[in-house]
């Protein structure tokens, strides 16, 4: 097969690369990424060149998009901005990427006849207090960034409706593991500990999120590309559900940081309490997930700290000024 994945320069974009070529079932991938301040070249290195290619460029691009994709079996699309306190601060590229830039894609696909899969999150549909999402569960997003995730979403099931495209979504609870930008909780709070950093941490701690480990992610995309039901959707979550404050404690336990570290500070505007998935329609393709968070977590802090050639760079330049509006002025 040949694949073309849309922001494969990024966190979980870049892991799906490498789980794919890994799989030696001879994909060729091609790899489209506008390398904003989230996306590196080099979290594609040391991958088979011969079955990797890269293009840097823009999915709202559709001269470009519609080349690319005229090229390749199915497209994979996780190019999108993904922060939600960033969309807090400047939710324009959002509205650009993940919903004008989803509709660029989608138009591609249909015109090439080729499946589509979207690459979406369980923040679409807001906040609950007991229970998991279903896929039938309403959407009702609180942010800009779910918002526009949520448009992305509509338009795919649009043009499933309109058209009869082979498009499907598949929606993943928070990931984490091996390079995630350190502006996420989990690496934000490794590194701040190593640093002996205060850790922010955003109202009283209780949230809850249903962490799901990126391999884990990988292989139901997987599962989703190859065995999913046209105009399906499909929820995928993790195994666990630790409050964010249990998060930070087992990651300063395995860190030998001290808890004096943590700083509550003011809660994240519309700040959505939980988060959880029932993936029972995934499972039923096959898939389940494997990796406990304490297992995970103990690899990616591993990962981490073999690893610091990957995130020195990262703590200045662009987000070291994104750290100080976003924090500065919270933390003691
Ligand atoms: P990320 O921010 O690490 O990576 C996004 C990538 O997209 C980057 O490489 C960036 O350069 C690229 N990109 C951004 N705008 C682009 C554009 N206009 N054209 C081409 N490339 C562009 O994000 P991530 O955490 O790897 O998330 C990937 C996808 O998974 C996103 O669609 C996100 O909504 C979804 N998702 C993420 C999580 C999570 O916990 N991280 C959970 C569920 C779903
Ligand atoms: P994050 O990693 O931003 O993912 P999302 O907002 O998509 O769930 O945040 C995970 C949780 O951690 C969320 O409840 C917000 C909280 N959080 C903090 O308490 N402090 C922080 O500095 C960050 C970045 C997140």
């Amino acid at each position: 097969m040949k694949l073309l994945v849309t922001g494969g320069a990024g966190f979980i974009g870049s892991n799906y690369v490498a789980h794919r070529l890994a799989a030696e079932l001879g994909d060729r991938i091609v790899v489209l990424d506008k390398l904003t301040y989230a996306g590196r070249r080099e979290n594609l290195a040391g991958l088979p060149d011969e079955r990797l290619s890269f293009v840097e460029g823009d999915i709202c691009d559709r001269e470009l998009v519609g080349r690319l994709v005229g090229q390749c079996d199915a497209v994979v699309n996780f190019a999108a901005e993904s922060h939600v306190d960033r969309s807090i601060e400047s939710p324009d590229s959002f509205i650009t990427t993940d919903v004008f830039g989803t509709f660029v894609m989608l138009e591609a696909a249909r015109d090439a006849g080729v499946r589509h899969l979207q690459i979406s999150t369980d923040e679409v549909y807001g906040s609950i207090g007991e229970g998991s999402f279903t896929e039938a569960s309403p959407l009702d997003p609180s942010s800009p960034y779910s918002a526009s995730k949520a448009g992305g979403d509509l338009l795919v099931s649009a043009f499933r409706h309109t058209w009869g495209t082979d498009s499907l979504i598949v929606r993943a609870s928070n990931n984490y593991g091996p390079r995630q930008h350190p502006e996420k909780l989990i690496p934000l709070v490794l590194l701040n500990a190593l640093h002996g950093d205060p850790i922010p941490v955003y109202g009283d701690g209780a949230q809850v999120r249903n962490w799901l480990f990126v391999t884990d992610f990988c292989r139901a995309i997987d599962a989703v590309l190859e065995h999913g039901g046209t105009g399906e959707v499909y929820n995928v979550g993790g195994p666990d559900e630790p409050s964010n404050l249990e998060v930070v404690r087992e990651i300063l336990e395995i860190a030998g940081a001290d808890e004096s570290l943590i700083e509550f500070v003011g809660d994240r505007p519309g700040h959505d309490r939980r988060y959880s998935m029932d993936s029972t329609r995934t499972e039923g393709l096959g898939w389940k997930a494997e990796v406990s968070f304490a297992e995970g977590i103990r690899e990616t802090v591993e990962w981490y700290l073999k690893n610091r050639d990957w995130w020195e760079p990262l703590r200045s330049g662009e987000y070291r000024e994104y750290y100080e509006r976003q924090y500065g002025r919270k933390l003691g």
